[in-house]
């Protein structure tokens, strides 16, 4: 039995870990990719809880953004908090939202006093409405401001004193971080002294270039394992859990990576502040979100920084210059990341898209799109919608029109909704038929044979089905 590690539950092990239930202790759930459908999620999030203490991980709480808090998607998240009663509810200490544009990534936020008594608020605001603490997570970073009062750790250290709030301590992120940014490991650790930390994530980065990337796709490298050990030695025995959210291994393997973890947490002392109360402080009266922003012009700058190089040179000013990554190469891997997401995204919505163009092929088109139309992505969501009329109308797909067809139809396939929607009935050039069932084969030219399809509800509304009339 692993006692003190648990694993962060993805699609492709939730049968298995339903039906055979391994032998860990605690299981995060991304509770955000569960929102839509209360009743289906509560059954099996209310079966996991019988077998393991839950905890429920977010990526949009916004914390450090400038917008309004998302009060709807907070109220959703209070009602999976009330039947579950996770023992921690956590998302990061950065914003990912501006002016309701989504950065597809976390980004961080300045560690100044006035931010302290900003983020503290909203902080306030969230556990109050969610009645509970939220733990905040260290995330990874690129680029470091100028404008910086504290460190990261101590900046969590004084959101704690004046919140009460939880801390998630990733070490992964913490050593990713120091390496880009020139942070010297031995004083964050003395930093973490007085740090109350609930919960650890650990996971696997990549070298790229000469910094490191946090991808979560591969094992924890061994200086994040001695680096673990040195955390423990001074936060004490925490539930500790490993993530991995690319080129996901097969469940025993992921075990295994929990189970290295566990000859470390066995030998550390039990968890240092366990008890400690907090000091809830007064925090000040709220900033108004409008006169923040302007406080805040390089969170506003960093969307159009990120994604146009026309841009870049307006946000450098409030970076630092001349550490490891140096802040134009750091801009360039929240470019990445956006791209990698947006890849991602796109190749699970248009899969046979994906699979008839080819990984490269898919991945410089999806780079083309976003990079000729990224104002228009407030959310990642709104990614798939002008997808197929872009490979319409690119030169390089002229000869095999199929592909953008084929998108379409995709598009239309991820939208229909089976309550509504009467189906639709269209006319291609092409063995449509052939290609849904293989999206790999190889199709020379449009035959010029005119076929009718349906696309839409089946006869009982049960599921979306496509059919050559
Ligand atoms: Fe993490």
């Amino acid at each position: 039995m692993i006692e003190h590690t648990g694993i962060s539950l993805r699609e492709e092990h939730k049968q298995a870990i339903l039906e055979n239930a391994p032998m860990c202790s605690s299981m995060e759930l991304l509770v955000d990719n569960y929102l839509e459908s209360f009743s289906p999620s509560m059954d099996m999030f209310s079966s996991l809880a019988c077998k393991y203490e839950m905890s429920f991980h977010c990526l949009e709480m916004n914390l450090g953004g400038c917008d309004d808090l998302a009060l709807p998607y907070l109220k959703n998240l209070k009602k999976y908090c009330d039947e579950i009663d996770p023992y921690l509810i956590s998302d990061h200490l950065s914003f990912c939202r501006m002016s309701g544009h989504e950065h597809f990534d976390l980004v961080p936020i300045k560690y100044t006093e006035r931010e302290l008594i900003r983020i503290a608020e909203r902080i306030d605001q969230v556990q109050n409405l969610l009645k509970r603490p939220i733990g905040l997570e260290n995330i990874s970073r690129y680029v470091a401001y100028n404008e910086q009062d504290m460190s990261e750790i101590q900046f969590l250290k004084n959101l704690q004193r004046m919140t009460s709030c939880e801390v998630l301590l990733d070490v992964n992120n913490l050593l990713v971080s120091a390496f880009n940014l020139d942070e010297d490991l031995d004083l964050v650790l003395e930093d973490l002294n007085g740090l109350r930390v609930k919960q650890i994530h650990m996971a696997g980065h990549t070298s790229y270039h000469d910094c490191k990337i946090d991808h979560h796709g591969s094992m924890v490298s061994l200086e994040v394992l001695t680096l673990f050990g040195k955390v423990l030695d001074v936060v004490g025995r925490v539930p500790s859990i490993i993530e991995w959210d690319q080129n996901i291994p097969t469940l025993e393997e992921l075990l295994n990576a929990a189970q290295a973890l566990e000859s470390y947490l066995i030998s550390a002392e039990p968890r240092k502040l366990e008890n400690e109360e907090a000091i809830k402080i007064q925090s000040k009266p709220p900033l108004m979100s409008e006169e923040t922003a302007t406080n805040n012009p390089e969170y506003s700058l960093f969307k159009s920084a990120i994604v146009n190089s026309k841009e870049r040179a307006k946000i450098y000013p409030y970076l630092k210059p001349e550490l490891r990554l140096k802040h134009e190469k750091g801009i360039e891997i929240y470019f990445r990341n956006y791209i990698m997401t947006a890849v991602d995204n796109l190749s699970t919505l248009f899969e046979r898209t994906y699979l008839q163009l080819g990984k490269e092929n898919f991945q410089y088109f999806v780079r083309e799109y976003v990079l000729s139309q990224y104002e228009s992505f407030t959310e990642l969501k709104s990614l798939e919608h002008g997808f197929p009329s872009f490979l319409e109308q690119r030169e390089e797909l002229q000869s095999t029109p199929w592909i953008a067809f084929l998108a379409s139809v995709e598009l239309l396939w991820n939208n229909c909704d089976l309550s509504s929607s009467e189906g639709y009935c269209f006319e291609l050039g092409f063995d449509l038929m052939s290609l849904w069932k293989n999206p790999e084969t190889e199709i020379s030219e449009i035959d010029g044979l005119h076929r009718q399809f349906y696309l839409g509800p089946d006869e009982n509304r049960e599921q979306v089905m496509i059919v050559e009339k």
